[in-house]
């Protein structure tokens, strides 16, 4: 007698957009044939993927929805999908928004294309708080187990991608790309979401690299490289009422080159009550930055805010070690915490910095706060 056992092997079952109508040719909107394989993938009992193969596509503003039948979506992108790129076509907030599913990944050799060009030189959102919001390229809404590899996204009009309520998700491998003048193109901005690894990524934009919002919990950032945009932020936070808190934020093994910013906290002045806790900043080099190391609990871009108040968002448990390399400006360090929430408990240990220019040795300031310092310290922090 003998046992046979059977060894299924569950291969993803593909829906390629090119059988549901989707044409390669770079003009004709294939966002009929991507819902329609969107729609028999999400439907289907068995893990499933939708493809879209090599070949340049022009894709037209979709919203991926869930929940799904299968037990797990593939989103596969081996070709360039182009958007639209006069703004006015979207109706929507995002140009491929997916939400309400378990176990989506989204990979392959691919690349969105924003098409951000003539959006940016629209763009007045820095000095009209009216303006009319450009589409984020990739949304992520109220996702559960979630992969994103290896794709690249090129040129977004607003964010490249924002995570919204999303949990259990990790980014690996991905290039982010728009032009370090092109402005509002965050790489990743996330809030009300948790458990999010990011790592072997790479950011360049003409705004935050990754910034992390309100109701950001354990996220962690590792061999990220930015460069040029303004660095990682936590923030800002402080400028709505009853903002969720921000804890286990760490970004370790970084780099960033000639960046604005290196590693950022930013809280608006005059601000209703908030937390931000356990955050840490550890081995990251700096290769020509302006602000490598900056707490900023008076930020206040667009001199668009009253700095009569302090910030009410209190920092605890925050630490800057093994940070190094090179500051474009003398003040390399500005920890600026509130008179009003003194920040608690500030570790910086261990910082090697050195300032390019001619003006005099590199140097530090703080206010607000008696941090605990430890290693070694150039610029000397906060005497
Ligand atoms: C995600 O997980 C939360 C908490 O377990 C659950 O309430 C929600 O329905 C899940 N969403 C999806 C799309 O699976
Ligand atoms: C993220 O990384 C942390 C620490 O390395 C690990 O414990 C956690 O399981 C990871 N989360 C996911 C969603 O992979
Ligand atoms: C990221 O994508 C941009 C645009 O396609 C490309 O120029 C750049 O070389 C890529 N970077 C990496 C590290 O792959
Ligand atoms: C974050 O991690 C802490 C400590 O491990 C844990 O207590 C908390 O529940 C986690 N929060 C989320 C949203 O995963
Ligand atoms: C981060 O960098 C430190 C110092 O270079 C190194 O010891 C550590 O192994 C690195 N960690 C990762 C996850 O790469
Ligand atoms: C260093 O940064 C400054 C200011 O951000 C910039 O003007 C300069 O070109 C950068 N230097 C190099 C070598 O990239």
């Amino acid at each position: 007698m003998c046992i046979v056992l059977t060894i299924r092997v569950t291969e993803a079952h593909v829906f390629n957009v090119k059988d549901f109508g989707g044409k390669a040719d770079g003009k004709t909107d294939i966002s009929k044939a991507l819902l329609s394989a969107w729609n028999d993938a999400c439907e289907s009992l068995e893990p499933s993927t939708v493809l879209i193969p090599e070949g340049t596509y022009f894709l037209g503003p979709v919203i991926l929805k869930g929940p799904c039948k299968s037990p797990s979506i593939g989103f596969q992108v081996e070709g360039v999908v182009k958007a639209p790129s006069n703004p006015s076509v979207f109706k929507t907030d995002g140009w491929i928004v997916f939400q309400y599913i378990n176990g989506l990944t989204l990979f392959g050799k691919g690349t969105f294309d924003g098409q951000g060009q003539r959006a940016w030189s629209i763009n007045n959102c820095a000095q009209n708080p009216n303006c009319k919001m450009l589409p984020i390229s990739l949304r992520f809404n109220f996702l559960n187990n979630t992969l994103i590899r290896d794709i690249t996204s090129l040129n977004s009009k607003n964010f490249h991608m924002n995570f919204f309520a999303c949990y259990d998700m990790t980014v690996q491998h991905i290039n982010i790309s728009a032009p370090g003048e092109s402005a509002n193109t965050d790489g990743i901005h996330m809030g009300s979401s948790g458990r999010i690894n990011i790592t072997n990524t790479v950011i360049a934009t003409g705004d935050d690299c990754i910034s992390i919002g309100p109701g950001t919990r354990n996220l962690t950032v590792t061999k990220v490289v930015c460069g040029p945009g303004h660095g990682v932020s936590v923030g800002s936070l402080g400028k709505y009422k009853d903002e969720e808190e921000v804890c286990g934020i760490s970004v370790r093994n970084c780099t960033f080159i000639n960046t604005q910013n290196g590693v950022r906290i930013k809280t608006w002045p005059s601000s209703p009550a908030g937390i931000a806790s356990d955050i840490i900043f550890e081995d990251i080099i700096m290769q020509n930055v302006s602000n490598p190391v900056i707490l900023d609990q008076e930020y206040c871009p667009h001199f668009k805010c009253d700095k009569d108040d302090p910030s009410l968002v209190k920092l605890s448990n925050i630490k800057f070690n093994k940070i190094r390399g090179t500051s474009s400006s003398q003040l390399a360090v500005i920890i600026a915490c509130s008179k009003g929430a003194p920040c608690e408990h500030l570790e910086v240990g261990d910082i090697h910095l050195e300032y390019t220019g001619t003006d005099g040795p590199v140097q530090s300031t703080c206010s607000n706060v008696k941090p605990i310092c430890s290693g070694l310290q150039i610029p000397p922090t906060c005497i």
